[in-house]
């Protein structure tokens, strides 16, 4: 018989670790286990009263555990004799990664054998009374290391200490912000990664973000290109360092490194992650840390709580994109951030759980990847704004979903869910699609087996993934990043002055001014046009 599953623990892994070799732990959550004593390292002699259809028998055997790796893996042998009834073996390979810092994922599987009067039970039988033991041993495991992560000397023992010394690095100056022009993928960031990890181990002081003069003239869009754009205004270097530092101190994103793999939350849950302008303005400097971090070799991007991004913080617009000028040196924070996130030479893994829109659509749409959860919600509602969709943001849509698809969500605005997002090309994969929920056997159901249900998490199969691709060459992947960025996001014959022209032009509209109005006093916009 074999069989493999998963759980999901609020805890951290070396909280679950530690419970998992803790001999008190284990006889509580194996069921019918009337003792476990140790009698050497990893070996234990154990006393267990088990059922299985109609037999009913206390097995005496040992327990011993093997293959050991901290705090990643182990396997576990069980073998024991229940005299009349037969004989029970099982091997049980139990590996955990750590989802988030306090939130774990055990996955385990189990080849088990009988032989005596239970082999004549048949499989089903057999098959249905291991997967309830799993079960209850889950469930009754679980309550134990839920004790154990409300204890606080365990968890802040649990948190990994790479956090620290990244916020570190971070909390000295402040972010390498890109110009207007930047390219899709820059050759320093991805063609050279080496180089860009030798830099040094603190970040530059900042060059401060660029605002472009075609902002001047927004319902005047000219029929011609414009002259090259110059940089005519910034944003004082101090005041980019305290929002920066402003989002870093308070949270709002927060990073966490473990396995070489670095998750970077955003952090408003109750805003639905709505990105503020200073959270624009730090994640260029987040990301140029973390190409910099060697221990890094994959980034997973990702929100708090229920959300990945409902976009833009719009709130806040009155007060940092209320007018063209305004406007304009907003999505050119917009446009460093999601360039540092398209430039990073490492894989990065967007994982959308709830509602991915507008801005949160831009930021996932500049990962490589998008694991989507079966709750994921997307849309651009720029229409719903009157704000036209950025460039670099719309090419990234029409490269991912084709022209047509792309159209359909802009000027639609409509919200589409994870199998419509599958579909067109929006995300790679959603969680648990395609595995079918197996109906619970006749035993199963006798014996009150709980139905094993579709698993549904993105971040699990987004940070399995992520790992694996953190085996691979770094050169390799930041190469072809390179290239492959460079061709799907070119900007071909497009009309850059005429495109921002025209984005800027529906800035200053009376249009926007009525969507914002309308999204303050939660009713629906009339827009004229103009
Ligand atoms: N900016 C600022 N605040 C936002 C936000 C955003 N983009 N999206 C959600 N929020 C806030 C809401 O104002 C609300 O705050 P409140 O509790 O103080 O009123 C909170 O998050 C929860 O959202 P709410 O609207 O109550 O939840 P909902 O389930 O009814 O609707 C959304 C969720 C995401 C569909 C809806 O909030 C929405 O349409 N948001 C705007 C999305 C958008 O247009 N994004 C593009 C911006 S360019």
């Amino acid at each position: 018989m074999e069989m493999v599953g998963e759980a999901r623990l609020e805890a951290a892994r070396e909280v679950v670790w530690e419970a998992l070799n803790d001999p008190a732990v284990l006889q509580a959550s194996i069921p019918g286990c009337e003792s476990l004593e140790s009698t050497a390292k990893n070996e234990f002699t154990a006393t267990v009263v088990s059922r299985v259809g109609p037999i009913k028998a206390r097995f005496a055997g040992k327990v011993s555990l093997s293959n050991i790796a901290p705090p990643r893996s182990y396997t576990l042998t069980g073998e024991g004799s229940g005299g009349a009834a037969g004989f029970a073996r099982a091997d049980i390979e139990v590996s955990l990664d750590a989802l988030e810092p306090t939130v774990t994922l055990l996955r385990y599987g189990v080849k088990a054998n009988v032989g005596g009067k239970l082999a004549q039970l048949g499989s089903r039988m057999i098959d249905a009374a291991a997967r309830k033991s799993a079960d209850d041993f889950f469930e009754l495991f679980r309550k134990q290391v839920d004790g154990r992560a409300s204890d606080s000397t365990s968890l802040s023992a649990a948190q990994p200490a790479g956090m620290h010394a990244f916020m570190q690095e971070l909390s000295v100056p402040v972010a390498e912000v890109a110009t207007v022009e930047a390219p899709a993928a820059t050759p320093a960031a991805a063609a050279a990664p080496a180089a860009a990890n030798a830099k040094a181990s603190t970040l530059e002081a900042a060059p401060t973000p660029t605002v472009p003069e075609r902002a001047a003239a927004p319902r005047d869009i000219p029929a011609q290109p414009a002259p090259v754009l110059t940089p005519v205004s910034q944003v004082p270097a101090a005041e980019a360092q305290a929002e920066v530092m402003d989002v870093l101190t308070s949270e709002k994103i927060k990073v966490w490194i473990s396995d070489q793999v670095a998750v970077v939350t955003l952090n408003r849950p109750g805003s639905r992650n709505a990105m503020t302008y200073g959270m624009w303005l730090a994640m260029p400097s987040i990301m140029a840390a973390l190409d910099r971090n060697p221990e890094v070799r994959a980034v997973i991007l990702t929100g708090a709580g229920a959300d990945f991004c409902a976009g833009a913080d719009i709130a806040e617009f009155e007060q940092v994109r209320a007018d063209v000028a305004q406007a304009t040196t907003y999505e050119v924070a917009v446009d460093a951030c999601c360039d540092a996130i398209v430039n990073i030479s490492k894989p990065t893994v967007a994982v959308l759980r709830g509602y991915c829109l507008g801005g949160g659509a831009h930021l996932a749409m500049s990962c490589d990847f998008r694991f989507a959860g079966q709750d994921a919600m997307m849309g651009i509602p720029a229409a719903r704004l009157s704000i036209i969709y950025g460039v670099k943001g719309t090419r990234k849509l029409l490269s991912l979903v084709g022209l047509s698809e792309a159209k359909k969500i802009l000027y639609g605005g409509q919200r589409f869910d994870a199998t419509h997002a599958l579909r067109i090309g929006f995300v790679d994969q959603v969680a648990g699609l395609g595995v079918v929920a197996s109906g619970r056997s006749f035993w199963e159901r006798l014996i009150g087996a709980k139905q094993q249900v579709a698993k549904s998490d993105p971040m699990a199969e987004a940070r399995a993934f992520a790992t694996s691709l953190a085996g691979n060459a770094p050169l390799t992947m930041a190469g072809a990043k390179y290239l492959l960025n460079g061709m799907a996001m070119g900007t071909g014959a497009l009309d850059l002055v005429r495109s921002e022209a025209l984005i800027a032009a529906a800035a200053a509209s009376e249009d926007y001014r009525e969507g914002r109005a309308a999204f303050g006093e939660k009713r629906s916009p009339k827009f004229q046009g103009r």
